[in-house]
């Protein structure tokens, strides 16, 4: 049996498998975030902990007996937090998360160096990255930053928390900006940008390779019979894509959670700084990824249905009829998902969500149709920025959240003219990717090869003609209308 965690912004999500990958049980906690600012994003890792302990509990209820034949763990997480341990191994303060975007001046900071620190980092320094989160705390919290022994990723500090080791992988640590992404290991010109050096940083593996043991504490509080390996794991979204069988370069996702990701892998090292474009490591060796991020997808669906008290069922449902009408979509407001800035392909901070061209007649209903066809539009611009230096992607996966909305999944096929897959299981994706890393560590497995595969399809979306050109045409104005509102975005955010 195999365990994978997947350490989310929203909940920790756990799920028991066995030899033929089946799904014995899964397990799912909340946790909460903190927002005590605008562009602030925090978490309290102790929170990580005991929805840890309770999702491995509920596993242990359902499946006692397989869980305790449990062989090896994987684990996955939101990635780029910055998780600060002191020499005895404690934490310094809350973890500063992935969407948070404060450290905007100390990117202009970390890149002003004496040689191209892109051309080792593979990105744009942006401020949901790691790097600049720490070159912020050393100048608004010295006391912090003189504490730190290991700078963890949030899934690497719940591997601590489980071995009592530090580790980390490949997928995971492209997103610090200390990786030299090409070579495949911790960079010291990058390091010493954020005034640290290699001994700050955890060792580095592949993420299907062993990466700690479970604590003897922890094996006995569950149960558990054999001494369990836990493999590096893999970033939630190396490990969707693991958990989805996405490793070949024809193969691609989007993930509608509270991030929008579109995904795709390449076999080499490939990049787009100049659209902000992610090009990190994939989670097995020898394999890459390039990925656009918008930082509030779903998010967005969730603020309307907040703001305009409908649930996201019914708002689902009265978008889908208020798009059958040619004449309300010709007529209908315009919305820019930028709810907490954005990265690709803007890497603005600064930018913020606005609603446009509201009129008398403008109702709930349009306001919510605005925000999908917004959040769909950033998808789009995500996707053709990848296209400017892969375009090998054929058909494409639609995972998380707003994968469950059939109206919302066609109207992206329409968008980005391409057949989008649907399959279950997809909310357990991450869990399984790394559960399927961790099934590499099982000697009696010889076939190492079978364990990643394509996930079955349960359904095809093609793409139809619908009101396209209209949305096209309503895109150019979208974009023209991000280009506007970006030249005010700073003067915004007093
Ligand atoms: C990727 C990213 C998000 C988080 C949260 O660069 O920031 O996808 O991993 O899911």
């Amino acid at each position: 049996m195999f365990i994978g965690i997947d350490l989310g912004t929203s909940s920790i999500k756990m799920i028991l498998i066995d030899y033929e990958q089946n799904i014995l049980a899964t397990s799912n906690t909340s946790l909460t975030v903190q927002v005590s600012r605008d562009g602030y994003s925090e978490q309290n890792p102790e929170e990580w902990i005991n929805a840890t302990n309770k999702c491995l509990d509920a596993l242990r209820e359902k499946k006692p007996k397989e869980f305790s034949e449990t062989i090896s763990i994987g684990i996955s997480g939101h990635m780029h937090g910055a998780t600060l341990i002191d020499h005895s191994g404690n934490l310094i303060r809350p973890c500063i998360l992935w969407n948070d975007t404060r450290s905007h001046q100390e990117c202009l900071e970390f890149e002003k160096q004496n040689f191209d620190v892109r051309s080792i980092s593979g990105n744009i320094t942006m401020p949901g990255f790691t790097a600049p989160k720490i070159n912020w705390i050393k100048k608004n919290e010295l006391e912090n930053f003189n504490k730190i022994f290991k700078v963890l990723l949030p899934k690497d500090y719940l591997r601590f928390y489980l071995t009592g080791e530090y580790y980390s992988e490949m997928s995971d640590a492209s997103g610090t900006l200390w990786l030299d992404i090409k070579e495949r290991k911790w960079s010291d010109k990058l390091l010493s940008c954020s005034f640290l050096d290699l001994k700050h940083m955890p060792q580095l593996v592949e993420g299907n390779d062993k990466a700690g043991i479970l604590k003897k504490s922890i094996k006995n509080k569950f149960k558990f019979n054999h001494d369990i390996t836990v493999v590096g794991g893999a970033g939630d979204n190396a490990a969707a894509a693991a958990g989805m069988g996405i490793t070949k370069e024809n193969q691609s996702f989007i993930s509608l959670g509270t991030s929008g990701v579109f995904f795709t892998p390449t076999q080499n090292f490939l990049n787009n700084t100049s659209d902000a474009v992610h090009s990190f490591c994939h989670c097995l060796p020898d394999k890459w990824h390039l990925m656009s991020v918008m930082l509030s997808a779903s998010n967005c669906l969730d603020w309307v249905c907040s703001i305009t008290n409908t649930s996201i069922k019914d708002t689902l449902k009265n978008v889908e009829n208020y798009f059958h009408d040619e004449k309300s979509i010709i007529n209908s407001s315009y919305f820019l998902p930028y709810l907490s800035g954005e990265r690709t392909p803007h890497n603005n901070p600064h930018i913020r969500g606005s609603f446009h061209s509201l009129k008398t007649i403008t109702d709930a209903t349009n306001l919510q149709y605005a925000v999908i066809e917004g959040v769909s539009f950033g998808i789009l611009d995500g996707v053709n920025s990848i296209l400017k230096v892969n375009n090998k992607f054929e058909d494409i996966f639609m995972v998380g959240g707003g994968s469950k909305s059939t109206f919302w999944i066609q109207l992206l096929s329409n968008l980005l003219n391409r057949n989008l897959k649907v399959c279950d299981q997809s909310e357990f994706g991450a869990a399984l990717g790394v559960a399927r890393l961790a099934m590499y560590q099982d000697p009696w497995i010889k076939n190492t090869e079978k364990i990643i595969k394509e996930i079955k399809v349960t359904d095809t979306y093609k793409p139809n003609t619908n009101k396209i050109d209209l949305l096209l045409k309503r895109y150019d104005i979208w974009k023209d209308l991000y280009k506007t509102n970006s030249q005010i975005a700073d003067k915004l955010n007093l």
